[in-house]
């Protein structure tokens, strides 16, 4: 398998509501994928999918396991964690009452599966794993510029920076997929341009695979390297973001409104 995540046929239903229906997509390493659509065209319950919340209806997830392929449909979370999948939420979950480092630090323990462990190992700094933990999760802070910011706490800091203090959550499982749920709702320009940019050096430095839903076409069209379009649970297109800027069909059903 040369992809790194194969959905094949993959659907989700709530009663009679087709919120996901067919899906086919094919994910190579290391790829920066934008996955757009209208309010309700079932983005996020993509990557609930994706990400173990729901059960398929039907259909296979399949993710590249050291070159073994592997049905992940369906898995518990933190089972589909474990294998390197990160993800943020559309509604930012943070420890609020926990400083900024206690809150990395948490999902570095909470999420020690197989990423964070073999690292340890690797390391020979299994006795300290600790100290290890605490480096790491100060790391992932000056990655994306909250370093200085540490010891406050999660609920002070403003908008944009919670948003980014949940990729650095993403960070700390040492994911291979990070999924990103609208990363720049609620920023500023300057604040979506520091985004795009962050992403960009993030997915270069941990050789990641980025695949995020956004509604602010500006960062998805300089950022993205492919972009799939849902509309009513249906992918309508995909392609590379001139593609999709010009696709009839993307216009009329969404871009029409947002351009
Ligand atoms: N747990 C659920 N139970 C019932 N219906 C749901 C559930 N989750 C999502 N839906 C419905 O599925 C459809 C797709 O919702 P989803 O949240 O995936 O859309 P989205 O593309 O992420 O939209 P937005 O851009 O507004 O975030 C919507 O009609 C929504 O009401
Ligand atoms: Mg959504």
């Amino acid at each position: 398998m040369d992809e790194i995540l194969k959905v094949t046929g993959l659907s989700k239903n709530f009663g009679g509501l087709a919120a996901v229906s067919g899906i086919n997509m094919n994910i190579m390493p290391g790829e920066l994928i934008g996955l757009i659509g209208p309010n309700g065209a079932g983005k996020t319950t993509l990557f609930n999918l994706l990400t173990g919340v729901y059960e398929p209806s039907e259909g296979l997830i399949e993710l590249n396991v050291e070159g073994q392929k592997k049905q992940i449909g369906g898995m518990k979370p933190y089972k589909i964690t474990a294998l390197g999948m990160a993800r943020t939420f559309q509604n930012i979950r943070l420890f609020k009452s926990m400083t900024v480092l206690e809150n990395v630090k948490l999902a570095m323990h909470k999420n020690a599966g197989y990423g964070v462990w073999s690292a340890l190992l690797r390391n020979g700094k299994f006795y300290n794993a600790e100290r290890w933990i605490e480096e790491k999760a100060n790391e992932y802070l000056r990655e994306v510029g909250l370093y200085r910011k540490r010891n406050e706490k999660a609920t002070n800091l403003p908008y944009g920076e919670q948003r980014r203090l949940e990729i650095a959550r993403a960070l700390a499982v040492q994911p291979r997929i990070l999924f990103l749920d609208e990363p720049a709702a609620g920023m500023n320009p300057q604040e979506t341009d520091d985004l795009t940019k962050l992403i960009r050096h993030l997915r270069d430095k941990y050789k990641l695979t980025v695949i995020l839903i956004e509604h602010d076409m500006s960062l998805v069209m300089n950022l993205c390297e492919r972009i799939f379009v849902l509309n009513y649970g249906k992918l309508i297109a995909s392609g590379t973001p001139d593609e999709i800027k010009n696709n009839e069909f993307v216009i009329s059903a969404y871009l029409g409104e947002e351009m």
